[in-house]
């Protein structure tokens, strides 16, 4: 089996639950040389198995079943594989707005000043307008009142917050910002999520709605080397807190291990929602610490993990030392 092969093989057991048809694609891929030759002589980042999904559909693949969609895409090879090729994962996740909001809840309090937030890898800076949207945790109070409405189930020992953050000032940096207000833009936000998943779709419109007239400040750059001169423009007196959702594994490995440098050298928090091999120290720190439903997404702040959830943000799972 190829590298590429063995990788659709993970993929088809790590899809399961996020998309039956993705899954399904990764798994008929998987032992198809004719399909696999077709991105074989793509850079590795760009044969991902999700991006080649968003590319396909992006090219107008059919959500079908696998031999449908593999005739499809054979029959539009070049353009799929010149998709892949140009394009990058930028999936916009709205849900993870949720273990951002608690991130930042835990800043409010023990900081008087309202936040200047700044994320690193914003895509279309969804998750920047973390206030205006709604949340409800366990099926209880609805905070907020914006569209969506986000919602968790909560394990373990955590504080939910009971009052939105205070955001004065917001920038995001990404190598490609998506703008919401382009129609293109926005089909490529859609075509990076799975077609069989109705509601983050529906999420993912309601987000853009209530973006649209008022969307964050964008900066298309590298996020290390950009940080310093975009953290300048962050008025004084305010609390900075650089966040890292999803994106701390598309560094490279030398800019991960200084990220933490860079936002402390700022005098700013590092809130991050990662996969706990992407933070720096955050293995080494979870070895001490339990939770009672361990996912691979861990929720952080200044290096210390504060709770495990799921990849979109709907289960939370706080974390405490270990007896
Ligand atoms: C998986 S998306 C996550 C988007 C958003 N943080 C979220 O959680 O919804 C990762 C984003 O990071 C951006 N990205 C990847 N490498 C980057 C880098 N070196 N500097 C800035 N942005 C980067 C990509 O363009 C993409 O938009």
């Amino acid at each position: 089996m190829t590298q590429t092969a063995d990788w659709y093989a993970r993929a088809a057991i790590e899809l399961a639950g996020t998309s039956e048809l993705q899954t399904e694609w990764a798994r008929g891929m998987a032992t198809d040389p004719e399909l696999l030759a077709l991105i074989e002589g793509l850079p590795r980042e760009h044969r991902q198995p999700s991006l080649l999904f968003s590319a396909a559909t992006w090219c107008g693949a059919p959500p079908a079943a696998y031999p449908i969609w593999r005739a499809w895409v054979l029959a539009h090879a070049e353009s799929v594989a010149a998709a892949a090729a140009t394009r990058r994962t930028q999936t916009n996740e709205v849900g993870r707005c949720i273990p951002l909001l608690l991130g930042l809840d835990r800043v409010t309090a023990s900081a008087v000043a309202p936040i200047a937030l700044l994320e690193l890898g914003a895509a279309a800076g969804l998750c920047l307008g973390v206030d205006r949207y709604s949340y409800s945790f366990d099926g209880g109070t609805i905070l907020g009142e914006g569209a969506p409405l986000l919602t968790a189930t909560t394990t373990g020992e955590g504080r939910t917050p009971t009052r939105m953050p205070n955001i004065a000032w917001r920038a995001g940096i990404d190598l490609a910002p998506l703008d919401v207000r382009d129609a293109a833009h926005v089909r490529w936000l859609d075509a990076l999520l799975p077609p069989d998943r109705p509601a983050r779709h529906e999420r993912l419109h309601a987000a853009i709605s209530t973006l649209a007239t008022d969307p964050p400040r964008l900066v298309a750059g590298d996020a290390i080397p950009t940080l310093a001169a975009v953290a300048a423009d962050v008025p004084p007196g305010l609390t900075l807190v650089v966040a890292c959702l999803g994106t701390a594994v598309y560094l490279p490995p030398p800019d991960r291990a200084a990220l933490p440098g860079a936002v402390a050298a700022l005098g700013g928090h590092l809130l991050a929602f990662e996969s706990a091999a992407s933070v720096p120290g955050i293995p080494d720190r979870l070895t001490a610490m339990s939770a009672p439903e361990p996912t691979p997404f861990v929720l952080s702040l200044d290096g210390e993990p504060l709770a495990y959830a799921s990849a979109h943000g709907d289960r939370v799972s706080w974390l405490s030392a270990s007896d």
